[in-house]
């Protein structure tokens, strides 16, 4: 019998992680590797934040907190859902964690049991179908296409309910495709929900401040008030926050499932960090006069790069609302050789080859469950931005 537990064997190491970790390693082999692997802003975390942080070490505040948040960021939250949603929380309806994955994680390990079902559009962010099987639970893959632009529809989301279903986890704008739902589209899938009264929804609004050309962002909740009192809206700073390391994201829902949530993290982690809680609390209350900028700068990065994606023979690269990811098809590619010798029979060889015969690091598609297709995140300069698509240009012209 292995020592390690039979569940760990059900999950993987994260994709992402592992590529960036690789081509981490090619670069300090000396190799002038441009990495598009990473999920995170290339921003420095703003000054205001970084000073709140810095007021909180000087006052004393780096004890142990309530497990789940200081009342300070919890009422915060508040503020932001009814502000930005016009949703009304109370503090105890609002959870505070290690990063956003830490909350969404909490939740599904607060409420999934043997059999119960969890349906994830696919592509997804790597981790939801990991942390289903981690909590015992049964991701239920529906996979989405390119030409509805990686949107579920709501025959799909139908299809997909069973009995057996608990969570319906959505992600908008979506890592890994950029893709963003208006509220018609959201609208749509909140009226198959409504027709089944025992799936809750778990959204994923990490990418929410991260939209380009106008596009509206809402939330479930918002959208169908209805579904208030079973949906959890999951979000966090790091992001459109540039706080990556900090650590922190929260998560607001129903009484019941904040406090099982609570246990959960009371057992295993305790408290976020105090510091990274009191400059949250600044990042939520404080300016968001950065965010329009830095929108500015991600919307001409993805317009630099669908554009040159574009460009190849054998790419289809559709223009995304928001996140800072594209997510090109390379079905035209499949079957081609590289000058190497490799025969490109999946996006995986692709996205390896690619590494390893033009230095340049992506995710391949295969990891966030649709294929053949890779995921190039766009969060770094424009001069390295226009350097790797010239090289993945002449890499993908000199197939045969
Ligand atoms: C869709 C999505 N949700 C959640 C997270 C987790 O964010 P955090 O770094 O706050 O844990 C990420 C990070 O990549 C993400 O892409």
């Amino acid at each position: 019998m292995s020592f390690l537990s039979a569940t760990l064997s059900r999950v993987k190491p994260s994709p992402t992680i592992a590529m960036t970790a690789k081509a981490a390693e090619l670069k300090a082999a000396g190799r002038d590797v441009i990495g598009l692997s990473a999920g995170e802003p290339d921003f420095d975390t703003p000054q205001n934040i970084k000073d709140a942080a810095i007021a909180a070490i000087a006052a004393g505040k780096t004890k142990y907190t309530a497990p789940d948040g200081i009342p300070e960021l919890k009422q915060a939250v508040c503020t932001k859902m009814k502000r930005d949603h016009g949703l009304e929380y109370t503090p105890a309806q609002v959870s505070v964690g290690t990063g956003g994955k830490q909350t969404l994680y909490n939740a599904l390990m607060a409420t999934l049991n043997d059999g119960d079902e969890v349906i994830i559009p696919a592509p997804y962010w790597v981790s939801y179908p990991d942390m289903v099987l981690l909590a015992g639970g049964t991701p239920v893959e529906v996979e989405t296409s390119l030409e509805n632009n990686f949107k579920l529809t709501p025959a799909q989301l139908e299809a997909a309910i069973t009995p057996n279903t608990k969570w319906f986890i959505f992600n908008s704008p979506s890592n890994p495709t950029g893709a963003g739902y208006g509220r018609d589209e959201l609208k749509a899938l909140t009226d198959v929900l409504m027709r089944h009264p025992h799936v809750w929804i778990m959204t994923d609004d990490m990418y929410e401040h991260l939209a380009y050309d106008g596009f509206e962002f809402c939330t479930p909740a918002q959208v169908e008030p209805r579904l208030y009192d079973r949906t959890l809206t999951c979000n966090g700073v790091s992001k459109a926050y540039a706080m990556t390391g900090w650590r922190i994201g929260y998560a607001a829902g129903p009484v019941e499932l904040i406090a099982a949530m609570r246990k959960v993290q009371s057992q295993s982690t305790s408290n976020p960090c105090s510091v990274s809680q009191w400059a949250a609390v600044e990042a939520l209350n404080g300016t968001q006069a950065f965010l329009a900028p830095n929108n500015e700068i991600f919307k001409r990065r993805r317009d630099l790069v669908v554009k040159m994606l574009s460009q190849i023979d054998g790419i289809t690269c559709p223009t995304p609302e928001g996140a800072f990811y594209v997510y090109p098809s390379i079905s035209g590619l499949i079957g081609k050789s590289s000058p190497a010798g490799t025969v490109i029979d999946s996006d995986q060889v692709f996205a390896t080859a690619l590494l390893e015969e033009a230095d340049v690091a992506v995710v391949f598609g295969a990891a966030f469950g649709l294929s053949p297709n890779f995921r190039v995140s766009y969060a770094t300069s424009d001069e390295a931005l226009t350097e790797a698509c010239a090289r993945i240009q002449r890499f993908c012209a000199a197939l045969t």
